[in-house]
């Protein structure tokens, strides 16, 4: 984690405990290491539940989730304890819409198929009819969830001439008056949209939301974007429906069972395939480490969390 986080924590006095490598170590060393702790700072590939909490011992009083989703942690297991949760919504809201229209673009344009073709020596030269993909000017965009990160998605469509359609629990009156967007149902949503992407929370309502009865339904030239987290999609039935060509592209930043990926789905030529990116700048990630370091702060002084969750 970017090197805020333990020097705003050092500088408030606290005694920090961090893992000096890039990636996350062994679960059992992160229970060991957390015994004893006030406060803990998670990624969103640790499980916060009941064993963990248990092994960790009484001491702790905070889990700040180094994320916005914050489906890894159990939050009734926290709650049951007095211990509180915290998440780092708002600062990550623009790198992410940027990393879903990377996406859209990427997959709407073959751009990672197109620099396959170069890199292995396979371009013959400029031809009318290769690698044909999604003219943006003109077509729907759809967002599954309008949101912080689904409206900053939206809002960056203005330029691309795209009309835009939502689904959401409630009106989106900022979207609605400023780009004209539609609120409609999902049925409507997976029917008419040319580029659906998704952008609501991972709830156990939301598993599988998008699967093969979704597939079907799409547009033949439509192109899938999921920056949300990985389960909303049923992972097998989105190869097959790549495959069967039901669909024309997808672009994906997380997956059901990372860092695995369903098998068949790397095969294939018609689908962007990113490692878990959403936030990653440095200047999120940074104000992500302080956000996260902020919230622990205010609960081991006795304040509320500025980014309760429970
Ligand atoms: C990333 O996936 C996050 O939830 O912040
Ligand atoms: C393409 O390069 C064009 O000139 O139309």
């Amino acid at each position: 984690m970017p090197s805020d986080a333990a020097e705003v924590l050092t500088a408030a006095g606290y005694t920090v405990d961090t893992f000096d490598t890039s990636e996350p170590p062994p679960r059992d060393e992160i229970i060991a290491r957390t015994r004893g702790c006030a406060g803990v700072i998670t990624m969103l590939s640790d499980r916060v539940d009941d064993k963990f909490l248990d092994a960790v011992g009484s001491s702790l009083r905070i889990v700040a989730n180094y994320a916005v989703g914050f489906d890894n942690v159990d939050l009734e297991a926290c709650k049951q304890r007095n211990i509180r949760v915290s998440n780092t919504p708002g600062v990550l809201t623009e790198a992410t819409a940027d990393t879903a229209w990377a996406l859209i673009l990427a997959a709407a344009r073959n751009v990672a198929e197109g620099d396959r073709v170069m890199r292995t020596g396979k371009w013959s030269g400029w031809a009318p009819t290769q690698l044909l993909g999604l003219e943006l000017n003109g077509a729907t965009l759809g967002i599954l969830g309008a949101g912080r990160i689904g409206s900053a998605v939206a809002r960056r469509s203005i330029g691309f001439g795209m009309r835009v359609i939502y689904t959401d629990t409630t009106t989106n009156e900022m979207l609605e008056k400023e780009l004209g967007a539609e609120r409609v149902d999902l049925d409507r949503l997976v029917a008419e949209s040319d580029v659906l992407t998704l952008h609501i929370p991972m709830t156990p309502e939301a598993r599988h939301l998008i699967g093969a009865a979704r597939f079907k339904a799409m547009k033949p030239n439509a192109v899938l974007i999921n920056t949300a987290r990985g389960p909303i999609v049923d992972e097998s039935a989105l190869v097959e429906a790549l495959r069967n060509k039901e669909i024309a592209a997808a672009g994906l930043d997380v997956y059901e069972n990372e860092p695995r990926v369903a098998p068949g789905l790397a095969e294939l030529p018609n689908v962007v395939l990113l490692p878990h990116l959403g936030s990653a700048t440095t200047t999120t990630r940074g104000k992500m480490a302080a956000m996260a370091a902020e919230n622990v702060i205010a609960v081991l002084t006795g304040r509320e969390p500025p980014n309760a969750v429970v």
